[in-house]
């Protein structure tokens, strides 16, 4: 069986989707199958990738949520896969999605839109692959898998076995639906002391993030 992967983000080798969707692969191929990546956002690619997702194959179209929505590049491409459809029954269709934020009601709705759009597509649709709080992706050390890394390996494996992907695992990897209160009085601190505050400074912008410059009055 061939997987065409199709990597909808715009950080294209360096990015946490390029990561998440490795392990499925590596378990993918490990259970027997074979398969391709292509960058999708990569313009020098966008036509090839139209055209391999024609072919019959498993396509997995991944992407990271980008505010609450899809990145461009996603976009464009199931846009161009669009006048596909009706044609693609040798197609099966899979999607993996990742947010920032590790609850699952993140990318619930975007999971209920890919499947639809599986649906109208006229392709078989093997399910949707969320992934919480994929942010660090791409800093794991894959010497030491961690637990997404071995829940994905192991998706991948059994998916080329049976064609079908293991509920248990999904529910894992999509995350809990709300984080516990602790976590959610913490979390936004400790991410804005590590991760936000360093970039402003580092971009000697932090003495004016609170600036509102399209408010009356403050304009330059
Ligand atoms: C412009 C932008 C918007 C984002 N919006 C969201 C969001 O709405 N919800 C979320 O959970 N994560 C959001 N994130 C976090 C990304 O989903 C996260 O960084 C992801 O790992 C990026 O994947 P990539 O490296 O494959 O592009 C956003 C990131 C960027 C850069």
């Amino acid at each position: 069986m061939l997987l065409n992967i199709f990597n909808c983000s715009p950080r294209g080798e360096r990015s946490n989707t390029r990561a998440l969707a490795r392990p499925f692969v590596e378990g993918f191929m490990a259970g027997g199958g074979e398969a391709r990546e292509y960058p999708a956002a990569d313009p020098a690619v966008f036509d090839a990738a139209v055209e391999a997702f024609g072919t019959p194959s498993v396509a997995m179209i991944a992407f990271p949520l980008y505010a609450d929505a899809m990145p461009a590049a996603a976009k464009a491409f199931i846009e161009e896969i669009w006048r596909l459809r009706g044609s693609c029954e040798s197609t099966r269709m899979l999607f993996l999605v990742h947010s920032g934020f590790p609850e699952e009601t993140h990318t619930r709705v975007m999971k209920d839109y890919l499947e639809r759009l599986a649906a109208r597509m006229g392709s078989p649709c093997d399910g949707v692959i969320r992934v919480g709080g994929g942010e660090a992706a791409r800093h794991a050390n894959s010497r030491k898998p961690g637990r997404t890394y071995m829940r994905l390996w192991e998706l991948g494996r059994l998916y080329a076995e049976r064609v079908v992907l293991d509920a248990a695992i999904l529910a894992k990897l999509a995350g809990p639906r709300r984080l516990p209160w602790p976590a959610r009085l913490l979390a936004p601190m400790i991410v804005n002391r590590l991760v936000w505050d360093r970039e402003l400074r580092r971009n000697g912008a932090f003495d004016r993030r609170r600036d509102r410059p399209l408010e009356a009055g403050e304009r330059p």
